[in-house]
């Protein structure tokens, strides 16, 4: 109880750290609601799709672009190795002799360049090569393409 007359919660002064959070979280809002709002800002799922789309055209124009790119390299060349006995050994031979899948340093039915090569193995061809674009990436691949090429020689 109290009866000294005098209202009590004006006394209870809202702590600082609590005002702030709360502002905050007003302007946070506002923030939010702005930025994400597509009639506002004009921002928009289909826009980062059509970004990301594009971004992912380029990254394969350009690995197509040159798919020579890692010819000659040493580097690359013995990532490549690794990348084909861990992959692609198994069904053509570590030496690349052929095994289940065909010789790979001799003439080649779908075609020897590096383009040709390339599309082997990111699209795998009908008779039982699989496509491995998904699992290692155009950048492996032209890795393995060089290291198929340095067979080659
Ligand atoms: C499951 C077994 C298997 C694996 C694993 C495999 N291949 Fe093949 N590959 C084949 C078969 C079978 C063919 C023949 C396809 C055809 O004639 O249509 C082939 C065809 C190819 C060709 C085309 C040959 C030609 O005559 O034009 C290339 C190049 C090739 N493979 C490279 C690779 C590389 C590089 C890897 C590893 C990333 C790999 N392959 C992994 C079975 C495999």
């Amino acid at each position: 109880m109290n009866d000294s007359g005098i209202p009590q919660e004006g006394h209870n002064k809202i702590p600082k750290g609590w005002m702030a959070f709360f502002v905050g979280m007003i302007a946070f809002v506002l923030w939010y609601v702005a930025s994400f709002t597509p009639a506002i800002s004009g921002w928009s799922f289909y826009k980062l799709y059509e970004a990301e789309m594009k971004a992912g055209e380029k990254a394969a124009a350009s690995a197509t672009a040159d798919p020579g790119k890692y010819i000659g390299k040493a580097d690359a060349i013995a990532e490549g190795k690794t990348e084909y006995e861990t992959t692609c050994a198994a069904c053509h031979m570590a030496d690349a002799s052929g095994g289940i899948g065909p010789n790979l340093k001799v003439a080649l039915k779908y075609g020897a360049s590096p383009d040709k090569i390339f599309e082997s193995v990111t699209q795998g061809r009908p008779n039982g090569m699989p496509p491995f674009q998904q699992q290692l990436g155009n950048d492996k691949i032209l890795k393995v393409v060089a290291f198929i090429e340095s067979l080659r020689r």
